[in-house]
């Protein structure tokens, strides 16, 4: 397992993203824990609104029940979206809240439901535009005087949003989680088709990749295996008949060449993490044994050729 610094501690290259977990038993929460220790994963993400906090409260109840497991990772949870709103007829209403109250009453509802007395990392979810720089500032100081959260970062978020943030901030913002899969690549996209006319030449996020890369802040791809906005994965799907037969030959031959088993899930990590930068991957499998295959994936390297074949095996042409 490849591993990165994250305010100064080694985490693994993949990480356990654990969205999925809500409806799952104490024993398979577990089984899925003890899979990532024993591949080498070593950070889990988390967020308080993933299962309505259900899936924090499985995690801290394995904590609580297990000495020392806490310990054994690197704990990443986000907050910012508040669901618990009520809209004017009384149903239920999302919005997105990075006030200060809300930043502060989430990370303890975290701590809480985690059975933990601090994370290691907290990220902003997703970007509220009423956000006020100088009141997350002040919150982020507080939590880390506290020692309630060890470092920050964000998720969602374009450069300029970021700069803002960073303005006030007064810690590094160390991760940026981002939408990426070899089947959705806007934020690449743009790099490669710059002054073209085309549609892929749109800048979505305002050059987030290379901004992320000059400021030395890790991204974090979610939704690995994912096409569209949660479309569905994009593994044995016929809509992508290319990019499947590729990651099935290619995981012929890296198997041939490393000596060992190495599945399409493996080369789908490995081209997220061939990507020139502290790149991390988030995958949400619920099962230890696609785990294994996306964590071989991590000391897979693919050639140049190879990352390019599947980037344009996904339906993206070169300019
Ligand atoms: N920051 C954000 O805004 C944001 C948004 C979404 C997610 N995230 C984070 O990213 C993590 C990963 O997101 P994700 O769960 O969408 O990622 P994912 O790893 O792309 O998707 C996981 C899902 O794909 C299924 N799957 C995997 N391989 C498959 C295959 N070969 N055939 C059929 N199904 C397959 C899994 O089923 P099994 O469980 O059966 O393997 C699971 O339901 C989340 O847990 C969360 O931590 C962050």
């Amino acid at each position: 397992m490849n591993h990165i610094q994250l305010n100064q501690q080694k985490v693994s290259t993949i990480v356990l993203g654990l969205m999925r977990i809500a409806d799952q038993t104490a024993d398979e929460t577990k089984a899925l824990l003890d899979a990532a220790l024993a591949e080498g994963i070593n950070m889990i993400d988390l967020a308080d609104i993933y299962g309505d906090g259900r899936c924090e409260e499985n995690i801290g109840k394995l904590f609580a029940a297990c000495p020392g497991l806490r310990d054994q990772f690197f704990v990443q949870s986000k907050c910012g979206i508040n669901i618990k709103g009520t809209a004017f007829d009384g149903s239920r209403f999302t919005y997105f809240d990075f006030s200060k109250e809300h930043i502060l009453a989430s990370v303890d509802d975290i701590l809480r439901r985690l059975h933990t007395d601090h994370i290691d990392s907290l990220l902003l979810h997703r970007p509220d535009v009423l956000m006020e720089p100088d009141e997350i500032a002040e919150a982020f100081a507080l939590l880390h005087r506290q020692g309630k959260v060890g470092c920050f970062g964000v998720s969602n978020q374009n450069p300029t949003q970021m700069e803002m943030l960073r303005k006030s901030v007064g810690f590094p913002l160390t991760a940026n989680q981002l939408q990426l899969s070899c089947a959705f690549t806007p934020m690449i996209d743009a790099g490669l088709n710059v002054n073209m006319e085309n549609r892929a030449s749109i800048v979505h996020e305002g050059g987030v990749w290379e901004y992320c890369r000059l400021h030395d802040i890790a991204i974090q791809a979610w939704s690995v295996l994912q096409h569209g906005y949660f479309q569905g994965v994009f593994l044995n799907s016929e809509k992508y008949p290319r990019l499947n037969d590729t990651l099935i030959a290619m995981a012929g031959r890296k198997s041939g060449e490393y000596g060992h088993k190495v599945s399409p899930t493996a080369v789908a990590m490995a081209w997220i993490l061939r990507l020139p930068h502290r790149m991390q991957a988030v995958i949400g499998t619920t099962r230890p044994s696609r785990l294994h295959e996306a964590a071989v994936g991590a000391d897979i390297v693919l050639t140049r050729q190879e990352w390019y074949e599947i980037y344009t095996a996904a339906g993206n042409r070169l300019p």
